[in-house]
């Protein structure tokens, strides 16, 4: 398969997880380009591809719901790797509608550009369609697990799934797709757990965590999620899901002790707020199906050293994160949270 991919479409490549994919692709995969669209939302950001071979890397400028672009993308391209969507839980409580658009009639967009140019097609999704787990229950997600999304963003990726594997069952459109856990890594917008915490202290603000602390996210760096969406779309079956996870469980209140243990802090420094409405309580990914059928490991095993590294960027790069870092502070005050 990967002989005949020569040039990809990324979509949300401005974005975290997309933007390390095609740094990713630019390191490890000489032979191909990459055309990125992306619209520049609050959660894009050019400078998240600094670095980029021009020769090799061209950005397009907008909307994944723009039929014309992405058909016109399409024409010249061998593959769509779509990363694009709204991806924050609290955002989707509260103003779903983006959500909607984005992530379902935007996915819908591609899908009818990728059957008429009969493009190889990527869904990356997350393991949150699944719904949760209990705390105590041993279980782990599997390709089997049945949907039940619990928020506004969990139903429309659950929805955006559904509709690609239709367009493969009623119309052939060649495609894969992937459901990962949780990210962590540089470049992750200061919205999300781990950055906020990490900015807080180094802000001068105290730590928020969520509800009881107990919530169990499963946490993957970024490059290996990165390396995992590549071997599916190089080595996986038409048609098939695979589930991408690197072993990682732990609760949140570890997380932000961990955190605040690496930057020097009291571990009880931080604020207990109100808990996020329909917060799911545990996820966790078996992700065998990827490992035994198409050879896949993590790549990234030691947590703390992934945090340590993570810490290190948002230290040195205040610029990245500063503007933002007001706006997204106000925001959540206005929530309690
Ligand atoms: P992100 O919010 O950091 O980036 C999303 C990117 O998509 C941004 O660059 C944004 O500008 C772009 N975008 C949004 N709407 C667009 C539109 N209409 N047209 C074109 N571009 C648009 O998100 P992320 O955390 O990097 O997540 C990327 C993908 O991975 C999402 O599909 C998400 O559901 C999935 N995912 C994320 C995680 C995680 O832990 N963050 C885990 C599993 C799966
Ligand atoms: O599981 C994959 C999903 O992981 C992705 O599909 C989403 O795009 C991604 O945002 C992430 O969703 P979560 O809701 O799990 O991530 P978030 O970083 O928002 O929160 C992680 C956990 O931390 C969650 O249990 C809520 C909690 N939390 C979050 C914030 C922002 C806090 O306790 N305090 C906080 O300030």
């Amino acid at each position: 398969m990967s002989e005949s991919i020569e040039h990809i479409v990324v979509t949300g490549g401005a974005g975290f997880i997309g933007s390390n994919f095609v740094h990713w692709v630019l390191d490890n995969k000489p032979a191909v380009r990459v055309s990125v669209l992306d619209a520049l939302t609050y959660a894009g950001n050019l400078e998240n591809l600094e670095g980029c071979d021009p020769d090799r890397m061209t950005f397009v400028h907008g909307d994944i719901c723009d039929a014309d672009l992405v058909d016109s993308l399409f024409a010249e391209a061998d593959a769509c790797v779509h990363f694009a969507a709204e991806s924050h839980n609290d955002n989707s409580i509260s103003d779903p509608s983006p959500f909607l658009k984005t992530n379902v009639y935007g996915t819908f967009t591609l899908l009818e550009a990728a059957r008429k140019h009969g493009m190889r097609f990527h869904h990356v999704s997350t393991d949150e369609v699944y719904g949760d787990l209990a705390l105590d229950d041993p279980a782990r997600f599997t390709e089997d697990s049945p949907y039940k999304p619990s928020s506004p963003y969990s139903s429309s990726k659950a929805a955006s799934d559904h509709l690609v594997r239709a367009w493969h069952r009623t119309y052939g459109v060649p495609i894969t797709i992937s459901n990962c856990s949780n990210n962590y890594g540089p470049r992750q917008h200061i919205e999300k757990f781990i950055p906020r915490q990490v900015t807080n202290i180094i802000s001068g603000l105290r730590p928020k965590l969520y509800g009881d602390g107990k919530n169990i996210r499963d946490w993957i760096h970024t490059e290996d999620h990165s390396s995992a969406v590549w071997t599916i779309l190089e080595k996986g079956r038409l048609g098939e899901t695979y589930l991408i996870g690197a072993d990682g469980e732990r609760s949140n209140i570890d997380v932000l002790q961990a955190i605040l243990t690496a930057m020097g802090s009291n571990p009880d420094d931080f604020d207990w707020v109100k808990d996020r409405p329909g917060h799911d309580r545990r996820y966790a990914i078996d992700s065998s199906k990827l490992r035994k059928e198409l050879g896949w490991e993590p790549l990234h095993t030691s947590f703390s050293e992934g945090l340590a590294e993570t810490i290190e960027w948002y230290r040195n790069n205040p610029a990245w994160w500063a503007d933002a870092k007001r706006v997204t502070e106000d925001k959540y005050k206005a929530l309690g949270q």
